[in-house]
């Protein structure tokens, strides 16, 4: 029977929390002895007393020694690793990508460490995407956040003192993130449009109602990645979707942009000129912010006036939906504990040569062994 300890997150910024109620009972299912670190769920409204009674011990710190895995939101920080025993499990949202140093370091403390970023969107695996689990919170998060800072009603109201219009909301980017803030926009009764350089974006678009505003030209016909990520688009189709975008934008009220490329600086897609072709209040939401932004002006953590718009640069935007965040986030982890655990014997049977776990882990046995962050990029 192996040891699982979900810790408190010690980074100040981030509420989640990597174990649910129901994962706690689903834990201790698989024959696991569950500790949770006091105070863990606070901040997602999940008490020690309720971890409790799904079933796990409530301990300090310090029994990090003792698990076999531990259960993390964030990459653990050096404080942390010195806490866990060589040869432990952590399994986290690892932000690999230009850390390699910690990555080193977690495999020097001889540290089994997954990156549930890293898990390949195949259907096997579709239920531990927290890629895809997190946008989907963040995209919905980001309407609300938008219809807050707006000081205009989003759905058309016909009253007796007379008519609201409806809110134009355009959303750049319909992957995940994107098509939760489409969808989330149309239940508030805003008129919707977006946008994509994925040509399968543009079905999904329309079935939840909005209008797809994109240069539909041969390059966009062909840019899609056999992962189903985009491309980086040539400068020519940059401009002439600029063109198409500036236009569109000035009749807009609020503009969610959500593009991303994996592996490379965000795409600028909003000048600051769109934003001065906007009506004044106005709004902006960048969900890019954290990878160096869609919208030009937005600042990482803050509400940005510029150019008479309210741009919102939040971070860790599921953490503002904490609590949801959270349980799906938990529900994500336990499925992969799951392939981890034999159901016969209830002992860890970590396979290194199953899919996933090539695929998600970053360090075993003393060494890096995710090709992508090799021993020579460590010793940067
Ligand atoms: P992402 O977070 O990498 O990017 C967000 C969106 O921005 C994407 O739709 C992308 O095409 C778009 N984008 C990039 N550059 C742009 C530009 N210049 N202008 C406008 N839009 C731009 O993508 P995400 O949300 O992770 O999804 C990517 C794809 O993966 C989607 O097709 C999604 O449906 C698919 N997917 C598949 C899964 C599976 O098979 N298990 C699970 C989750 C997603």
């Amino acid at each position: 029977m192996g040891t699982v300890f979900t810790a408190r997150e010690h980074d100040g910024g981030e509420p989640r929390v990597a174990a649910s109620t129901e994962t706690i009972k689903k834990m201790k299912g698989l024959g696991l002895d569950v500790l949770v670190e006091t105070g863990a769920g606070l901040a997602s409204g999940i008490l020690d007393a309720d971890y409790e009674a799904a079933g796990a011990r409530v301990v300090s710190q310090e029994a990090a020694k003792t698990a076999d895995i531990i259960l993390k939101v964030r990459r653990p920080t050096s404080v942390e690793i010195a806490d866990y025993r060589s040869g432990a499990i952590v399994i986290a949202i690892m932000d690999p990508y230009g850390n390699e140093a910690a990555i080193a370091e977690m495999a020097k403390a001889g540290l089994t460490a997954f990156a549930m970023e890293l898990m390949p969107r195949i259907t096997r695996a579709q239920s531990m995407d927290v890629l895809s689990s997190q946008a989907n919170l963040a995209g919905y998060q980001a309407v609300i956040d938008a219809a807050c800072e707006y000081d205009r009603a989003l759905p058309m109201m016909m009253t007796a003192a007379g008519t609201v219009p409806a809110a134009k909301v355009f959303v750049m980017g319909a992957g995940v993130a994107g098509l939760q803030a489409i969808a989330t926009a149309r239940r508030l009764g805003a008129v919707v449009s977006a946008t994509d350089v994925r040509p399968a974006a543009k079905e999904q678009v329309a079935s939840l109602g909005a209008k797809f505003i994109a240069v539909e030209d041969e390059e966009f016909k062909a840019a899609e990645t056999a992962g189903g990520y985009a491309k980086e688009m040539s400068k020519e189709y940059q401009a002439k979707q600029a063109a198409l975008v500036a236009e569109h934008i000035a009749k807009q009220d609020i503009v969610i942009t959500t593009a991303l490329i994996p592996g490379r600086p965000a795409p600028r897609l909003v000048t600051r000129d769109m934003l001065k072709s906007m009506k004044p209040g106005s709004i902006a939401v960048d969900l890019a912010v954290e990878r160096g932004g869609n919208v030009e002006g937005a600042e990482p953590g803050k509400v940005a006036e510029v150019e008479g718009v309210k741009v919102i640069g939040h971070l860790n935007v599921p953490g503002r939906i904490a609590a949801s965040a959270s349980g799906l986030y938990a529900k994500n982890l336990v499925t992969f504990l799951e392939t981890m655990v034999s159901k016969e014997t209830k002992a860890l049977a970590l396979n290194m040569e199953d899919e996933l776990v090539k695929a998600t882990a970053l360090t075993h046995g003393g060494e890096v062994v995710h090709p992508n962050f090799g021993a020579s990029k460590g010793d940067k």
